[in-house]
């Protein structure tokens, strides 16, 4: 599928959107897990994801527009408020939730890239971002799933 302009910077927007609202998510993270090395893990992904909202909204603006917020991203992805996520204080649900966020930031990245690559805006330097975010957004989901498995073992322990 050829992608026309308009349609690249709806996506751009969409991207520029969700890495928005995932800042709020991790810091807000980062103050419930305060007391332990997950928060500051999600301190620092925070900024990543900040780095993320910054490159993708500089690309919007070499298309000769301003990045728009187009609101809250995160809910259709969960099936459930994002308000209700922000506030939760259940490290085992926080991290299957990130999880559902980011692998659905890597699905859609991967599809604008296969969009892009043979598009007239595919240029080195936007491939090149959109790949370098796709492998931010691969880490932090192989994180989170470490320490998901971490959490889960102990769970199915037993302490004599
Ligand atoms: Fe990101
Ligand atoms: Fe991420």
């Amino acid at each position: 599928m050829a992608l026309n302009k308009d349609q690249l910077v709806s996506k751009l927007n969409w991207f520029y959107s969700l890495e928005l609202n995932q800042v709020d998510l991790y810091k807000s993270q980062s103050k419930s897990f305060s007391n332990e090395y997950a928060g500051l893990v999600f301190e620092k992904l925070a900024e990543i994801e900040q780095l993320h909202v910054d490159n993708i909204s500089a690309k919007i603006r070499e298309l000769g527009t301003s990045p728009t917020k187009i609101g809250d991203v995160i809910s259709p992805i969960v099936g459930s408020i994002a308000g209700k996520i922000i506030g939760m204080k259940d490290l085992h649900s926080v991290l299957k939730i990130n999880i559902m966020i980011e692998q659905k930031a890597m699905k859609d990245y991967k599809e604008l890239i296969n969009n892009v690559k043979n598009s007239q805006y595919g240029s080195n330097d936007l491939m090149k971002l959109l790949t370098q975010n796709f492998i931010d957004e691969n880490l932090h989901t192989e994180w989170f799933k470490t320490k998901l498995s971490e959490i889960q073992t102990l769970e199915f322990s037993i302490k004599p």
